[in-house]
């Protein structure tokens, strides 16, 4: 494993010069440029497949060799991708098995990119060949920062060669037929394998009904696609091995497990394109905000921001520029939240291509004075100010629960709320209260990654096995933290219930909501008490599950209600029976009005709160002051006098606080004490202006 220690935050983007070689004058010209606007860095390469090998076998790396010692030369670092996220036409016509079959399991044409079967060895030769010639060429050239492996690696494959392959990891998870029978549950619907070959990916021409295996397949592409990655890393870094590899990864990101993707790559990069002006920032900060929490927490460790606009998209219905400010504050909401670099797509726009009316840096004009290109200028100097906070990390007294395999599970099951059951939502409306108070969070999965596999720091080769609770290390993954939370955390895996409760014991406080516990890692439901392993935590079990219409609510009503307004309740009441816990909160309608909705109890030496029903996110702060009350628990907020408006948020990176307004209306705040604002480069007190989209970077004076 390469380290990634960089000195000063990467300021640049996708530079693409590939498209420009008939214009030979443009290269100089941007790297003129780029020295003005503090760009330290820029990704190349990253599909530039059929300029570098025109025809089979046949290299071209001179027009790459020039680029990369001119920006060398002019101290411009580079990120230089493999080209793997997109493929030659002379590849796809001779070798038609390296693109993907859709799930109808017909083959695609030629066209597109990130259009190719990950399994198909001849890919993964070519890729390996390609990847072997540009370490050896590159691999010991001073000017190369990272590895960039790819591009945004997504989507499945449904061919043959993948069928097989699916069925050989199934083969390898379960040794043989009868446990496969048995963990899917295949007596439903007479869905009994008698032969492996019967066995088929999931596909709406055929099998796409049975849960278990729905999970499997997403588990099985994660592993193909962290293979593969694997597999680039390894031609990498055979003859580079001191260049640490990224691949940049994707808010939202449904396909694979970035836990366990992350685990085999060196450093953590991602592309984040919020949509502002859409309607609610607040609510866009906040989720954009969980992204970078995510993005950091996948190896808990700081991550780069590789990709962002400078400006617009053009690939949204509605492609809305970034209004004054938002190009610096969103930038700096990266940094805030623990990212190395400001990095964007793309320096320079394309005469032609879906991309030539994406926002990039330079435009069709080829001009310096415009508004983006001094938008990017201001955030390069900022930058280069702020070194010292690449050393300082987040701090976080709270862990929320997000797991892969619930996301899927939950998205999936035909259960409560078809087709609407909104995981990552949901998540989100705790972290968003969390965040409006100015307090730090991680996330770690159900097993309480990344904390084991930092012990355990095994081969990701090894297979898949159970989680084996052995001792009170493994026990104790969340004792560092005051509070967890785990939002509607469908699937327990192994183990997950008995780290839980020694976490209670010890006093933890521990909040779970409706629809957690449910099922196993095999999707098979336990037999037994809901949530899973809990119920004495808990001092309940959640008997029912009611999924109201879009138009109906129901109120959750805080038993102490001259501190608290009742909550509004949506989509899912779950109903408990046996409640030995505290009543906080009852429902207010329906035939289980009166019956517990909020509740806590005590438990060893602390506290477990469960929260039966879903409310929207004012209700959602309420119960989280409710969780938090006895709690103290540190907040960037405390910078401040209280009766900040929402969208008013402050974020804590070390010795740094940021604090950001997407209220958009300016805002005046009154700071407690006396700080130095990084990017006004002055003393600030006492009352003071936030524009709209303003940000100051405070440490104490
Ligand atoms: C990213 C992609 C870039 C570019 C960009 C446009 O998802 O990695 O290559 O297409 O979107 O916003």
């Amino acid at each position: 494993m390469a380290q990634y220690q960089p000195t000063h935050f990467l300021h640049g983007g996708d530079y693409n010069p590939d498209q420009w070689l008939e214009y030979p004058e443009i290269l100089a010209e941007d790297i003129r440029l780029m020295k003005k606007a503090h760009v330290n860095a820029v990704s190349v390469g990253i599909f530039s497949w059929a300029q570098l090998e025109p025809a089979e076998g046949e290299y071209r790396f001179e027009w790459l060799d020039r680029v990369i010692d001119s920006l060398t030369d002019a101290g411009i670092g580079i990120v230089l991708a493999t080209p793997s996220g997109a493929r030659p036409a002379w590849m796809a016509q001779k070798y038609p098995e390296v693109l993907r079959c859709n799930q109808n399991f017909q083959r695609m044409h030629y066209g597109k990119r990130h259009n190719h079967c990950l399994t198909s060895p001849v890919y993964r030769e070519k890729v390996r060949q390609i990847d072997t010639a540009l370490a050896q060429r590159y691999g010991q050239h001073k000017g190369i920062l990272l590895w960039h492996i790819g591009n945004e690696f997504g989507g499945d494959c449904y061919c043959p060669l993948c069928a097989e392959a699916f069925r050989g990891w199934l083969q390898e998870k379960y040794g043989t037929l009868e446990e496969l029978n048995r963990r899917w549950w295949t007596g439903f619907w007479s869905q009994r394998y008698s032969a492996w070959s019967q066995i088929e990916p999931p596909s709406p021409m055929g099998e796409q009904s049975n849960p278990s295996m729905l999970l499997d397949w997403r588990r099985f592409e994660t592993a193909q696609c962290a293979s593969f990655v694997r597999m680039e890393k390894e031609a990498l870094q055979a003859a580079a091995p001191q260049i640490p590899v990224t691949t940049n990864l994707m808010e939202r990101f449904w396909d694979y497990d970035y836990y366990t993707l992350s685990k085999e790559i060196d450093v953590v990069s991602w592309d984040s394109y919020p949509a502002w002006g859409s309607g609610d920032d607040i609510l866009r900060a906040a989720e954009f905000a969980m992204q970078h929490d995510l993005m950091r927490s996948w190896k808990r460790q700081p991550f780069i921001l590789m990709e962002s606009t400078p400006s617009l998209v053009n690939w949204k219905a509605h492609n809305k520029l970034k209004r004054p400010g938002m190009h610096l504050l969103s930038s700096m909401q990266a940094v805030a939240h623990g990212s190395q670099s400001v990095m964007m797509f793309q320096w320079r726009k394309g005469r032609g291509g879906f991309e030539a009316f994406h926002g990039a840096v330079v435009s069709h004009d080829g001009r310096s004075d415009t508004r983006v290109f001094r938008d990017v200028e201001e955030v390069g100097g900022v930058l280069e100010r702020l070194t010292p906070v690449l050393v300082q990390n987040t701090q976080a007294n709270v862990c929320i629960l997000f797991d892969y395999d619930s996301w899927w599970a939950v998205e999936r099951v035909s259960a409560a709320q078809a087709g609407s059951m909104r995981y990552v939502d949901t998540v989100l409306q705790f972290y968003r209260s969390l965040w409006a108070r100015g307090i730090s969070v991680d996330f770690m999965d159900g097993s309480g990654r990344p904390e084991t596999d930092a012990k355990t720091a095994s081969s990701s080769d090894e297979k898949e096995k159970p989680e084996k609770i052995t001792g009170e290390a493994e026990l104790a993954v969340f004792d560092r933290y005051d509070l967890v939370i785990v939002p509607m955390l469908f699937l327990f895996k192994d183990g997950l219930d008995e780290k839980l409760r020694h976490y209670v014991e010890q006093g933890g406080t521990l909040l779970v909501t409706f629809f957690s516990g449910i099922v196993n890692e095999d999707h098979l439901t336990f037999l037994g008490d809901a949530p899973h392993g809990l119920t004495d935590v808990l001092g309940l079990r959640a008997e029912e599950i009611d999924a109201i219409y879009p138009e109906e609510s129901n109120r959750l009503i805080f038993a102490d209600s001259q501190n608290a307004e009742p909550a509004l309740l949506h989509e899912l009441c779950e109903i408990p029976r046996d409640v030995t816990a505290s009543v906080i909160g009852t429902y207010g309608e329906d035939f289980y009005q009166g019956l517990p909705c909020l509740t806590k109890n005590a438990y060893g030496k602390g506290t477990a709160w469960y929260l039966a029903a879903k409310p929207d996110q004012a209700g959602t702060d309420a119960v989280m002051a409710k969780v938090m009350e006895s709690l103290e628990l540190p907040s960037a907020m405390d910078i401040l006098e209280p009766g900040t408006e929402p969208g008013v948020v402050a974020t804590r990176r070390g010795d740094y606080v940021f604090l950001q307004n997407y209220s958009g209306k300016e805002q005046t705040v009154t700071l407690r004490g006396v700080y130095y604002d990084s990017i006004r480069q002055q003393e600030v007190s006492a009352v003071t202006t936030l524009p709209v989209n303003g940000i100051m970077i405070l440490t104490e004076k």
